[in-house]
């Protein structure tokens, strides 16, 4: 193929692409051992951008105007070609975006994918969950049913718990009016389009530029760059490409196969992706019985309305997600992979993950006595993880780390 060649040839005198793509691809070497879950980091990469396909297509039909949202998403529904496809395909990438980003986290968390040197690589992590849950947010507004509504009216009045007038002015400047009105429709629909996603984009390109000066972590937390053969190359390494696109390209398989069944055969998911509310137009004159957020909110939720003042609970919620920034330096042991952890630390992740899915469950629900005893209770493991993790990490005993990454 000397055309190709050739072609790469002039294209290489004036722009790196060869060089990026041994950088990235070719000769970026990643450790032998990735598992099952060093999928998820690829099929965020792979959901984001189904998103913002989807995205651009909606757009073309949607109107962001509080009196005929409503009806332009119907119209997408029944009348736009495959329109159906695309805004089942955007609302149900939403959730997935959230499963697998969790299952991306929660690997970051088994094998201290988070601990020095990949400090930054962690915080920019942080940062694009940050954005994609106002992305999401901003996004739940626009087909301005019931609960697009009522949701952005509850969440936002939240800043108002804030003292001395700055949370009422804080709203009002938030909303551009009063109540939720076809002003906050107006911004939310040019955040949710072009900003929050561009600022993404960004974040997520400094996430893997971050992951590729410092190299991947791996299930046993060891650093395969300690250990080179005599032409510099870690012996536990394996070029990216082909091993890894393989590998990721029959996990894409398997997660599409998973995404469209859903897309196809149950784009509700009994009410968790899709809320029932939300297939009534917004009327700003009628609460509905039961506000609840989206599943993937619903763990802050539930940290919210456990705590009895609402300045309370907005400190609560907002530390919930904070305190996770700080994860390198609250964990101050050495070892990274729980393989290789004390039993005290696997009782602490295991007690914040079993906290976090109760959470998530109580903050679907209406509030109760009994819920916002459990939702109290999990509240504190929730923190108290962390408080735990910063005492245990210092003295832990912990098991001799291998030479070599284990199989
Ligand atoms: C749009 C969302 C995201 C995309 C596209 C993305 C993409 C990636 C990719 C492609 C990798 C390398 C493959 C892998 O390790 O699975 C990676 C690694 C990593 N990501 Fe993300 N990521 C996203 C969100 C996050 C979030 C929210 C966090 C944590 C707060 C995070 C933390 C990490 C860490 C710590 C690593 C290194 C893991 C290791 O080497 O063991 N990422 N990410």
């Amino acid at each position: 193929m000397r055309i190709l060649d050739n072609t790469v040839a002039w294209i290489d005198e004036r722009f790196p692409l060869t060089k990026m793509l041994e950088e990235h691809v070719t000769k970026y070497y990643a450790p032998k051992n990735f598992n099952f879950w060093y999928y998820f980091g690829a099929l965020s990469l792979l959901v984001l951008v189904i998103q913002l396909v989807t995205g651009i297509f909606l757009t073309m039909n949607y109107k962001p105007d509080g009196d005929l949202a409503f009806a332009s998403v119907e119209y997408i529904m029944r009348d736009v070609n495959y329109g159906w496809l695309i805004r089942y395909m955007h609302s149900t990438g939403a959730s997935m975006f959230f499963v697998v980003v969790y299952l991306h986290m929660f690997r970051a968390l088994m094998y201290g994918s988070y601990k020095k040197p990949r400090e930054l690589l962690w915080i920019f992590g942080m940062l694009i969950y940050v954005c994609l849950m106002a992305e999401a947010f901003m996004g739940y507004l626009l087909p301005w049913g019931q609960m697009s509504y009522w949701g952005a009216q509850v969440i936002i009045s939240l800043f108002g718990a804030i003292p001395f007038g700055i949370g009422d002015a804080l709203t009002l400047w938030l909303r551009g009016d009063y109540i939720v009105s076809d002003a906050t429709l107006n911004r939310f629909f040019a955040l949710h389009v072009i900003a929050v996603p561009l600022v993404l984009i960004m974040l997520v390109v400094a996430h893997i530029l971050a992951l590729h000066e410092v190299g991947s972590n791996n299930p046993d937390g060891i650093d395969i760059k300690k250990n080179k053969n005599a032409q510099g190359i870690p012996r536990d390494g394996i070029p990216f490409h082909p091993y890894y696109t393989v590998k990721d390209f029959m996990g894409a398989i398997v997660f599409l196969i998973v995404f469209f069944t859903i897309v196809f055969f149950m784009p509700e998911m009994g009410g968790y992706f899709l809320e029932h509310a939300n297939f009534i137009p917004a009327d700003p004159l009628k609460t509905p019985e039961h506000i609840a957020p989206v599943w993937y909110f619903t763990p802050f939720y539930a940290i919210l309305r456990a705590v009895p003042s609402k300045l309370g609970g907005v400190i609560a919620m907002g530390s919930a997600i904070l305190v996770l920034f700080f994860l390198p330096w609250i964990d101050r042991n050495g070892i990274r992979s729980i393989r290789y952890r004390s039993l005290a630390y696997k009782v602490l992740l295991f007690s914040f993950v079993i906290a976090f899915i109760i959470l998530g469950y109580y903050g679907m629900q209406a509030p109760t006595p009994v819920g916002t005893f459990i939702s109290r209770l999990c509240s504190l493991i929730y923190f108290g993880f962390f408080v735990g993790l910063f005492f245990v990490s210092r003295s832990e005993k912990t098991k001799p780390l291998p030479e070599r990454v284990t199989s």
